[in-house]
């Protein structure tokens, strides 16, 4: 698909906000020692990205809840109060790391149904048909978040499932209050929620504009819901709501059957760990490109004096822009679904491949991204040397990002289930080197197949310090989403910022093609911006990068960092 720049542009603006993130940490007050002050907490925080989402996670908290119960009610919330990107018709990756040191992870992504096939959205004569991997039936990969949720609360829950899924019911079937940017968000969507959906199943219509205030009550979700109490996940995979799924499908030909939902079964996998100076970074593996590329991206600065130079000064600024141009030109050959594709962990993350990376890096001037491509190795490397350790810990964690790729997915409601479906089906590369929504370009290692999880970006991590939890981050954002998970950890670890200060301060994102540093307004200053253009970077200014939602665990005990570019919230005890 040819995408001219502006209209690229606009797409990233509007990608930027897709995908939830929960952040969840759980400190025993006995183990953690901690002291109790104002904005940090010793019992428990929950940080995301609607306000009564996160009182829904606290709350199961005081019950005597895990992390893993607080992140059920959360995600179940999320589906009623933030429809852009909460779900149970999409999917996502946790990151968990338990009270003991205990770290896992769980793929809940969606995968291609049976009947998708490598040239589906492409034309008779080759070409990438606009918008079909977008806004139709066929663009929304097998959802995942109900049989994840139902996974790690098997594993790692303590509350009744029900008492987990109830706040949910009780904020669809009573409404919730729509904030300032959830009601700009219906409104700016009203057209594509009409044209795609009939008068009847467009869930969000409204006689006049929606505004902060208003009241939402989603019944046909709350009934949807109710089945996911009762029965947990045939309450969704069969019966009614599965009937549901099949019949929007074969209303609007898209491909999902019941032998997809019978099939469909997130998967425990091993974390991905490495190091940053004396920090663990564990975080999500492929079929996220998240990991891996955090791994690099941090590898190749460790060795540059960040702290000296500064947050967001010319040389700061250029060298981990020089570090991301090589990391996303690797994503786009070496990244796929690892259950089809072999994904060579080990070369891309040997330290000193990474470093040989960086080798033609120089301070005179930008590289351009027409000069770098992704880097190649003598081989690939066994199967068993990916790096994962088991660690003493001072709590539990959990980092969840979920999505459902665009801004309400491919904004098409199952009729009757009153849910959107996603349309995740967008980051498979529709065909070699034409870019996708984020205008990320991909190859034969993410190539359609059925079954096949589509490669994300999403990075959900934790980091430890000393062999204690020290970090939980992640963020939505498309493409930019490593590159702001990225910054906020140097942000603390390198600038010395708090939780907060770490996610809100401005962020800038390289990703190899398009071959430009995109900045949020006012990130970098007048005469950092003349250094970096006379050294030839180009520098588009774009909307808001990411919405991070991060813990920082500090002396004074649980600290929060909750973006302020959207509703993001942090409630603590
Ligand atoms: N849908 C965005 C991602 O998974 O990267």
């Amino acid at each position: 698909m040819y995408c001219p720049p502006l209209i690229r542009q606009k797409l990233l603006f509007v990608a930027f906000q897709v995908t939830a993130v929960i952040v969840f940490t759980v400190h025993p007050f006995s183990i953690l020692k901690a002291q109790q002050s104002e904005g940090a907490y010793a019992k428990g925080m929950v940080v995301c990205a609607y306000p009564d989402a996160a009182q829904a996670g606290l709350a199961i908290l005081k019950k005597g809840g895990t992390a893993v119960d607080a992140a059920v009610a959360v995600q179940f919330a999320l589906a009623v109060t933030l429809p852009q990107a909460g779900n149970i018709g999409g999917g996502g990756f946790m990151v968990y790391r338990s009270a003991k040191g205990q770290a896992a992870t769980l793929d809940f992504r969606e995968k291609a149904p049976a009947m998708a096939s490598e040239k589906m959205y492409l034309d008779a004569t080759g070409n990438v048909i606009p918008n079909k991997s977008l806004y139709t039936h066929q663009a929304a990969g097998v959802p995942g978040s109900v049989d994840g949720m139902v996974q790690a609360h098997q594993k790692y829950g303590k509350l009744p499932w029900s008492m987990l899924v109830q706040p949910a019911i009780d904020l669809a079937h009573k409404g919730f209050k729509v904030t300032e940017h959830l009601a700009n968000d219906l409104n700016h969507n009203q057209a594509d929620f009409s044209r795609l959906n009939s008068e009847r199943t467009n869930y969000f219509a409204k006689a006049t504009p929606w505004k902060a205030g208003d009241i939402l009550v989603l019944e046909d979700l709350a009934k949807t819901l109710t089945l996911i109490r009762d029965k947990g996940r045939s309450g969704f995979y069969e019966g009614a709501v599965a009937a549901q799924i099949t019949n929007e499908m074969k209303a609007g030909q898209g491909l999902i059957t019941q032998a997809d939902l019978d099939n469909y079964h997130s998967v425990w996998r091993k974390p991905v760990v490495g190091k940053y100076k004396q920090y663990k970074v564990i975080t999500m593996p492929p079929p996220s490109s998240g990991g891996i590329a955090l791994l690099q991206l941090l590898h190749s600065v460790e060795p540059y004096s960040l702290s000296r130079w500064g947050h967001n000064q010319d040389t700061t600024v250029q060298l981990i822009t020089e570090a991301e141009r090589r990391v996303y030109a690797d994503r786009s050959k070496y990244l796929g679904d690892p259950d089809f594709y072999k994904v060579p962990v080990d070369s891309l993350l040997n330290p000193a491949y990474i470093t040989g990376r960086m080798a033609n890096f120089t301070w005179a001037q930008a590289t351009p991204s027409s000069s770098i491509k992704p880097g190649s190795f003598a081989g690939y490397e066994s199967d068993q040397t990916t790096h994962y350790s088991i660690v003493d810990g001072q709590g539990n964690a959990v980092s969840i990002t979920t999505t459902l790729n665009g801004s309400f997915g491919n904004k098409i409601f199952v009729k009757g289930a009153g849910f959107l479906l996603n349309n995740e089906m967008d980051d498979f590369s529709s065909k070699p080197g034409v870019p996708n929504m984020y205008g990320l370009v991909g190859g034969k290692a993410n190539s359609i197949q059925p079954g096949k999880r589509m490669l994300s970006s999403m990075t959900p991590t934790i980091l430890e310090k000393n062999e204690k939890l020290f970090m939980v981050v992640g963020t939505p954002g498309g493409s930019t989403i490593i590159t702001s998970v990225f910054q906020t950890i140097l942000n603390v670890i390198e600038f010395n910022q708090d939780a907060q200060q770490a996610v809100s301060s401005k962020r800038f994102h390289h990703q190899w093609l398009p071959d430009e540093v995109m900045i949020e307004n006012n990130a970098l200053n007048e005469t950092v911006l003349r250094k970096l253009q006379q050294k030839g970077y180009k520098i588009t200014t774009r909307g808001n990068i990411g919405r991070v939602d991060a813990i920082v665990v500090t002396p004074k005990g649980l600290t929060g960092g909750a973006d302020p570019r959207g509703d993001d919230t942090k409630a603590g005890w």
